[in-house]
């Protein structure tokens, strides 16, 4: 049987890995096998994923000869904590599971980054390969390692890098995603034309209506670009050292403050970036870096992937500085945005004048302004 696929490596010495991106892989042992090392196998998923694809992907597994337990968490990130992260424990340790063991991510980003924080904590560090089933995390979170739950006072503030071994996108899988997950996954996608690829940011304009009609090619080709940008940049800075990977951020911090500030699971984590990308824009524009045509161009792609534009009217202005204080990026109390020099071209700085952040916001959640720049919303 011949599989319509493509790879793309992350170039990582000698922890390079693929990322293998088709139709079918659920069928094709060759894509997973060769990466598992030991002889045990332990799939977690959660109770959404797992009725839909963990049979087949255990028999591919028992098929290459290894033994394989499972455990099934409840969906939801709500559920990204440590108490939901102990199961995956419980699991391994009822099964007697080795320092040789792999642990296997399959579901989205929340699965996938408890199981690679899992992966990176059991006996100190065991195996992990990465089979995402949202478009989010095939294009974004199963790629570069970063890995993680959240805390009550900060998302994704407890974790951990973790490479896997191998990341295997059967894009088959998206046919049963939700259209709002589907959507989510395309703020993602578009973050890279906005950040470093201006080519891609052309594409997708000309390719969205495609898109959303989950036409099988344009998926593959939007996946594969969206992984090669990712994979450059985490070859660029693997652990986020020197501000080339903090790009991937555009639109996070304030997207962050909405996932908090809303109660995590209330607003999806593509959305909340969606809205958050466009805050960035927004204060770009306040700056002078961008026109308000160019914010335009981004809020008429976000609007035409059906993604939120206005942030939630119930965060007022201090809300988001409070949550948006929490951030990983900032460095010493300042506050550090990714924002746009140009479409395409991402900058990490803490120089934004803070009246023009809070003018933003106001914009943003409604307050005092009824729209973002670039047009009513
Ligand atoms: P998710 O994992 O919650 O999945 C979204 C929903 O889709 C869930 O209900 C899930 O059960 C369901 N689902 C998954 N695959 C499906 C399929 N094929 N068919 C039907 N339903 C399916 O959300 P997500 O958007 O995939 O990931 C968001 C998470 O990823 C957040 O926790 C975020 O912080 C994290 N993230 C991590 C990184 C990283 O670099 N590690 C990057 C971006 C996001
Ligand atoms: N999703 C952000 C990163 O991987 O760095």
């Amino acid at each position: 049987m011949s599989i319509a696929r493509q790879t793309v490596t992350v170039a990582l010495g000698d922890r390079s890995y693929p990322i293998h991106i088709g139709a079918g892989l659920f069928r094709d042992p060759a894509c997973l096998l060769p990466h598992i090392r030991g002889r045990q196998v332990l799939i977690v998923s959660n109770d959404t994923v797992a009725p839909l694809y963990a049979a087949a992907v255990r028999s591919l597994l028992e098929a290459g000869g290894l033994s394989v337990a499972a455990v099934t968490l409840p969906d939801g990130e709500q559920f990204k904590d440590w108490q939901h992260l102990n199961l995956i424990f419980d699991a391994l340790l009822q099964a007697r599971f080795t320092r040789k063991a792999t642990l296997l991510a399959l579901g989205g980003g929340v699965v996938g980054d408890m199981t690679g924080f899992a992966a990176a904590c059991y006996q100190r560090g065991v195996d992990f390969v990465q089979v995402p089933t949202t478009l989010l995390s095939q294009v974004d979170s199963s790629v570069g390692g970063k890995t993680g739950i959240n805390h009550p006072l900060g998302k994704n503030m407890i974790g951990a890098f973790m490479q896997p071994r191998v990341v295997v996108i059967d894009t088959d899988v998206l046919a049963t995603l939700p259209a709002r997950e589907f959507s989510a996954g395309l703020a993602e996608v578009i973050k890279y034309g906005l950040i470093r690829d201006l080519p891609f940011l052309a594409w997708l304009e000309a390719h969205m209506d495609a898109l959303m009609a989950r036409d099988p090619a344009t998926l593959r080709e939007a996946i594969a670009r969206s992984c090669i940008n990712k994979a450059e940049v985490v070859a660029a800075d693997e652990l986020e050292q020197n501000d080339v990977r903090a790009l991937l951020n555009l639109g996070h911090t304030f997207g962050h403050a909405i996932e908090t500030g809303m109660g995590y699971g209330s607003w999806l984590h593509g959305e909340a970036v969606a809205t958050g990308m466009l805050m960035a824009a927004d204060l770009s524009w306040r700056l002078g870096w961008l026109s308000q045509a160019d914010v335009a161009r981004v809020r008429v792609l976000l609007q035409r992937a059906a993604l939120p534009v206005v942030a939630p009217g119930e965060l007022a202005v201090e809300d988001f500085l409070r949550h948006m204080a929490v951030d990983k990026k900032n460095v010493d109390g300042r506050l550090r945005l990714v924002l746009l020099r140009a479409l395409g071209q991402a900058v990490v700085t803490d120089a934004a004048d803070p009246a023009l952040l809070r003018e933003t916001l106001a914009a943003g959640a409604g307050l005092g302004r009824a729209t973002v720049a670039g047009g009513a919303a």
